[in-house]
């Protein structure tokens, strides 16, 4: 579905649900991670591109007055009010839930959990001092759940699009990152980096980007060679994983930096690295390991999408996928599974390269391949994953897409 497809249903969802058409449409994509994983939280580089999935928002002036369609259940402070309204009120297409609250005072924490990520936002705005006008809002989303593509700063970069649209007012675009991003660690408990939010917002057509966590510099990276493809694999399955083992793995990469002396794993080298492993508990040296390589893999395969040097590229998303499967273990049998049959099928059958993408424990997996081969890959990978794992992968490719757009406003 086009974004303008989306954007029309969105407006009719918005009808049907407050029975007048919407002032406003705003959208944010998930994204892809090329390469560059776990390394943006140590100051490193990371090479995304956001993706033709997009979390759409159709919006007018709150009426506070509640949905015309019931909703299955509504958010702890939710209720509907007549006269001026001060609440923002979301209605949500995927779990037909409808959360409400009051933007006149400063927004907290509530039910239900997906409207944490749009309170984050709203708070963020609420700091920086601005007056949220009362929303009606119709929520409506491709972007996977729970499958590492991104969907919670899909969310959040709509919210503060959204709310610049009706604010009138732009903010600039590494603060309304970083704005997100502090939603996401304070109202949903996830201390990401920042690279989701980034190329939700930044992303552009046809490129990847190439962001610098340290300096937050960012470097569009054409990848727009009509031969190549980046093919996405959802495994479909998502281990529980993830909560508890991301702090862990950035309080060991913090303790790592700290004995070899370094403010972040971007400023060590793999000699350093080498030289102080006695003083280094094993686990904490493999995560190390990991970082350093990762950083140095991500750089290289900027400098490889930029020369068109594909089978570069896809040795290096091989080589940060078994460093993430032994050194930094993020990975799974699903993940392996499916990065194993694609290097199975190798370059002669079309595949350049292909990696687990996004925190791990589940979710996607991306690779290279030649655009005309995609047919053939898919159905492979889809019927040797069904045979190994017993159930189905869902395969898609995506061209590098814009990142947060106002459609309507
Ligand atoms: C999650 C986080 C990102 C990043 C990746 C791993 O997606 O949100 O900030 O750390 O994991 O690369």
């Amino acid at each position: 579905m086009t974004l303008n497809e989306l954007a029309d249903q969105a407006s009719q969802r918005f009808a049907k649900a407050f029975g007048r058409p919407p002032r406003w449409i705003v959208a944010a994509p998930g994204r892809v991670n090329v390469i560059g994983e776990h390394t943006d939280y140590n100051d490193g580089f990371v090479l995304p591109m956001a993706i033709e999935f997009y979390t759409v928002m159709a919006a007018d002036s709150g009426t506070g007055v509640s949905p015309v369609s019931s909703s299955k259940k509504s958010g702890q402070d939710a209720r509907a009010t007549t006269g001026k309204s001060t609440f923002l009120t979301i209605r949500d297409t995927l779990f037909k839930e409808t959360a409400q609250f009051d933007v006149s005072k400063p927004v907290e924490k509530g039910e239900p959990k997906w409207s944490n990520y749009i309170r984050g936002v709203i708070a963020g705005f609420q700091w920086r001092g601005e007056k949220i006008p009362a929303l009606d809002v119709l929520l409506h989303s491709t972007v996977p759940l729970g499958s590492g593509l991104s969907s919670s700063a899909a969310l959040e970069v709509s919210t503060a699009t959204l709310l610049e649209t009706a604010l009138g007012k732009k903010i600039d675009p590494v603060e309304k990152a970083l704005l997100c991003q502090k939603a996401e660690h304070e109202y949903a408990g996830m201390p990401c980096g920042i690279m989701d939010q980034f190329v939700s917002v930044m992303g552009r057509k046809d490129h990847l980007l190439l962001l610098d966590c340290r300096s937050r510099q960012t470097e569009l990276v054409p990848l727009n060679d009509p031969s190549v493809a980046v093919l996405i694999v959802n495994t479909n399955v998502k281990h529980e994983l993830t909560g508890s083992e991301y702090p862990t793995r950035r309080r060991q990469c913090e303790a790592a930096a700290k004995i070899l002396g370094v403010p972040s794993l971007r400023d060590a080298t793999a000699a350093a690295l080498e030289d102080a492993k006695g003083k280094l508990d094993p686990l904490v040296y493999r995560r190390a390991r990991h970082v350093i390589g990762e950083i140095e893999r991500t750089v290289h395969a900027a400098e490889g999408v930029r020369a068109s040097n594909w089978p570069t590229v896809g040795q290096l998303m091989y080589a940060s996928h078994r460093s993430l499967r032994d050194d930094y273990e993020v990975s799974c049998a699903e993940l392996d599974a499916v990065v194993e049959i694609a290097e199975g099928i190798g370059v002669k059958g079309g595949v350049y390269g292909c990696r687990m993408t996004g925190g791990g424990f589940g979710g996607c997996c991306v690779a290279l391949v030649k655009a005309e081969a995609v047919d053939a890959i898919s159905k492979r990978i889809a019927a040797d994953y069904r045979k190994q794992i017993g159930i189905e992968a869902t395969i898609f490719v995506s061209r590098p897409a814009a990142g947060t757009t106002v459609i309507k406003g």
